[in-house]
């Protein structure tokens, strides 16, 4: 069990990282001690600001000896609270935001090595000076960091086409619990020697080492994309329509996102600058992209066509394809905004869920009746990646409902939510993580054989108990 620090062990470790590294007045750890959603306020003694790998094996070596607790922190953007220290005071945040170095970029291999603490923007942008592109692409990319993308397994909306941050990834370093390091940064796509130990960090939340560096898999920038916004009656004419552009575009397709009504409702109202560009209005929205490296592909002839087809068999009501990089650049603003317009519109309670793709009609059909039934002031934003089988099927506090009794019944929800994901084979955090705000359904939900794994795991990682307590495994 972790303990306090004393005094002596908060002073060695402002000298591991010299003077300017580190923050303990209260007004400067104040960023540090409150989630991105407002939803904890912890408190931590001290923030400790490294410069390189070898002051975080400084730091966790000394944490461990003494048995103080580290929470990692990189953009602060967790929707599960993962990065913010517990309310006993006695957690040390770890800012990973001074490894931001870009250490390696191969074109020719098609991969770059990066430091935890770069932005994903920033790592997007080396990769496009070196006419490679990275694909994991987020909202937050301004702000989250590349060690909290691999920590959560971050998804976004070209999971599609070029998979999660696990499947980008060839090679990390990872400073364990005790400090030592372990220097794993191979560039291969090819290397069957043991276990793939590397995983085991992705999506782990900084619960089993701390992530200083990644290798990572680029790709060749696209050369032609096609932009479209869509409005389709239900969800099964959406997935009949992504069915049919998989086999027709294969992996040119990129980006399969739906939205309701009231989600671009929210946004065209609430967000300055977006507008709803299709004629009539449409029980739900698709925008779909198709990329390709090659110049000459013609992705829009090719995605006029389909959408033509798909108008003539009555499986979609109104479509506009992108004539201009501006009006593409509307289109994902409208997508892109959903969740700053629910933000303005009042409470609201989140689900990030995943089931088949198959199955999502049926769970949006289920969901909703339960939303109707156990929220009666609240109204239905499910929106999300539809081509990954991943919604974020979130309950909006209608206006003038009175917030307080409306949070009140998102236990109750999420339970009956939760009950159907797993009735549909679904995962009760497709892209967001455990953090601390799901750990009591993880632990009760998940298989009680693969839960023991997992704490044999942190067990055998992290002995002591030090790394991100209280988060996935409680
Ligand atoms: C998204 O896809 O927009 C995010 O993962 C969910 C959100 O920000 O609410
Ligand atoms: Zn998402």
């Amino acid at each position: 069990m972790p303990r306090p620090p004393s005094q002596d062990t908060l002073n060695e470790l402002k000298a591991a990282v010299g003077i300017g590294s580190w923050f303990d007045a209260p007004a400067d750890l104040e960023p540090f001690v409150v989630d991105f959603r407002r939803l904890y306020r912890g408190a931590t003694p001290l923030v400790l600001l490294p410069r390189d790998t070898a002051e975080v094996s400084k730091i966790l070596a000394v944490c461990h000896r003494d048995e103080v607790a580290v929470v990692p922190y990189g953009g602060n953007t967790s929707y599960c609270g993962a990065a913010t220290p517990d309310e006993s005071g006695s957690q040390i945040v770890l800012s990973m935001r001074r490894l931001h170095h870009v250490r390696r970029l191969d074109a020719a291999n098609f991969s770059m090595i990066v430091e935890a603490g770069c932005t994903l923007a920033e790592a997007q942008a080396a990769a496009r000076g070196a006419d490679r592109l990275f694909p994991l692409s987020l909202g937050s990319e301004g702000t989250a960091q590349i060690g909290g993308n691999l920590s959560t397994n971050a998804g976004g909306t070209a999971v599609l086409r070029y998979g999660m941050m696990r499947d980008l990834v060839l090679g990390l370093e990872v400073v364990l619990a005790d400090g030592r390091v372990m220097s794993g940064l191979k560039s291969l796509r090819k290397d069957n020697t043991g276990y793939d130990v590397k995983s085991l960090f992705i999506g782990a939340e900084g619960t089993l080492g701390v992530i200083t560096a990644a290798c990572l898999k680029l790709f060749p920038q696209p050369a032609d994309t096609a932009t479209a916004l869509v409005g389709v009656d239900s969800p099964q004419h959406a997935l009949d329509l992504l069915g049919r552009l998989r086999c027709t575009a294969g992996d040119q397709l990129t980006t399969f996102e739906l939205m309701p009504q009231l989600a671009v409702e929210l946004t065209v109202k609430y967000v300055r600058g977006v507008a709803n560009p299709l004629g009539q209005e449409a029980a739900w929205y698709l925008l779909i992209e198709l990329t390709s490296p090659n110049p000459q592909e013609n992705l829009a002839v090719l995605l006029t066509d389909q959408l033509q087809q798909a108008a003539v068999d009555t499986m979609i009501k109104d479509a506009m394809i992108a004539t201009s990089i501006a009006q593409a650049m509307a289109m994902w603003k409208l997508r892109e905004s959903v969740p700053e317009a629910q933000r303005h519109h009042g409470a609201s309670l989140k689900h990030d869920i995943s089931v088949p793709i198959s199955s999502v009609p049926n769970f949006i059909e289920e969901g909703s009746a339960l939303v109707h039934r156990l929220v009666p002031d609240g109204d239905v934003v499910g929106y999300g990646h539809l081509g990954d089988g991943n919604l974020h099927f979130n309950v909006s506090q209608r206006p003038g409902a009175d917030a307080a009794a409306f949070l009140r019944r998102g236990e109750p929800l999420e339970h009956a939510i939760f009950d159907l994901v797993d009735r549909l084979g679904g995962s009760i955090s497709a892209e967001h993580g455990i953090g601390r705000l799901k750990t009591a359904q993880f632990a009760s939900r998940a298989d009680p054989v693969e839960l023991a794994v997992m704490r044999d795991l942190k067990g055998a990682l992290d002995p002591k108990g030090i790394l991100n307590p209280g988060k996935v495994l409680a």
